[in-house]
């Protein structure tokens, strides 16, 4: 029996994760395990009506689950930045979630805007790391001859930043990136496993042409994790770069790892090669403790309740989920599932069919009961 928390947020995320569910159930009463619920509401709502993000609570009880399932955050009336860093960002950062895994593959049956690419050419994984680099919240912005210190709102393995500011331009703003060797090994060492489990290829993806300090320090640590695996054969692209060869040239990757910030770029360029944000899962793990899973895309407020929402994406983090708790079988089932729904047309309207979301939902719960 799997414990598991439902964090359906704002939006279109209660929508999305109630699919997910229903397809999780299916899926565990098929294969013989059982997913013991439990809901939080978290999000919007709650922070306007009492002003709390997450709680000391949220995170103790929480911490208590083997996964969390995660929807979406973001509403218009609150001011963008509160609840993503407050809520999102804070719990990858609370429980320590290094790896955020964002599988980009074109399923069988989804149409990819790259002219004569197909799901052979469109396979491979972008581990992105999830705790350091320009997410780590550090920075200030102040006027004309004003001091300033530095303040450290995160305590990244104890470091200490202590800096002092002044300046004559009207104003300045600053945000520091900050990478660690222990942070960039962890990361890369997921990589490199999850790239022996695959075709054993591993590009690192950075800009230490240019962020030659952070960056090189990731290249730097690359280069030596790379010696325990003589299997798997490597290559550095720069960011820029990437950005073409994902277009031109998909079939030549395999595993991906890169910092947070490039990681979050290049991972929407894969969505929309895979067909469509509607379409992209991540997983945000801890290979130790729980972690969480979620559609990249946001709350998408306009379309809140109208039931145009694409369940795919959070369906297949679905699957990403149940891979992650050991449950492989279920988790291949749910994405032939998947497959299966757009192969018969029964998908939403960005995906060219009619289906609401909760009858897209339903209908891959309904592949998986009968097909598998
Ligand atoms: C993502 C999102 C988040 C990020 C935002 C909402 C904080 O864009 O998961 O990719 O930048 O990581
Ligand atoms: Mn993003």
């Amino acid at each position: 029996m799997y414990k598991i928390a439902a964090v359906g947020g704002d939006g279109i995320g209660p929508e999305i994760v109630n699919e997910g569910k229903k397809v999780l159930d299916a899926a565990s009463e098929k294969f013989n395990f059982d997913i013991e619920w439990t809901d939080f509401h978290i999000g919007a709502d709650r922070y306007i009506s009492d002003g709390t993000l997450l709680t000391e609570d949220d995170l103790t009880e929480l911490g208590k689950f083997r996964a969390i399932y995660f929807g979406a955050i973001g509403d218009e009336r609150v001011r963008p930045g509160i609840l993503e860093k407050g809520i999102l960002l804070a719990l990858r950062f609370h429980f320590d979630l290094y790896v955020n895994l964002r599988p980009i593959r074109l399923l069988s049956g989804v149409e990819t805007p790259l002219a004569g690419k197909g799901p052979k050419d469109i396979d491979f994984v972008v581990v992105r790391e999830n705790t350091e680099d320009f997410y780590v919240g550090i920075g200030s912005r102040f006027r004309k001859r004003q001091k300033t210190t530095l303040d450290v709102d995160r305590e990244l393995y104890n470091v200490k930043f202590g800096l002092d500011i002044e300046s004559d331009a009207e104003e300045i703003a600053y945000q520091i990136g900050v990478i660690t060797r222990e942070g960039a090994r962890r990361v890369q060492t997921y990589a490199f496993d999850l790239a022996m489990r695959r075709r054993k290829k591993l590009t690192s993806v950075d800009k230490a042409n240019v962020l030659s300090d952070i960056y090189g320090l990731w290249r730097e640590v690359f280069t030596e994790t790379a010696k325990n695996y003589p299997d798997v054969a490597t290559e550095f692209n720069f960011v820029d770069a990437v950005t073409m060869w994902f277009v031109k040239n998909p079939e030549w990757f395999d595993v991906v790892v890169t910092p947070n910030m490039f990681g979050d770029i290049i991972t929407d360029l894969g969505a929309m090669i895979q067909g469509g944000l509607g379409l992209a899962p991540g997983g945000n793990i801890n290979p130790k403790g729980t972690s969480m899973f979620e559609p990249i895309h946001g709350s998408a407020p306009k379309y809140k309740g109208m039931g145009v929402a694409n369940p795919i994406a959070t369906i297949w983090a679905g699957s990403l989920l149940l891979d992650h708790i050991g449950e492989h079988e279920a988790a291949t089932a749910v994405l032939h599932a998947i497959e299966k729904s757009i192969k018969d047309g029964v998908v939403t309207k960005d995906m060219g069919g009619s289906a609401s979301t909760s009858k897209a939902g339903s209908y891959i719960a309904e592949c998986l009961t009968i097909e598998n």
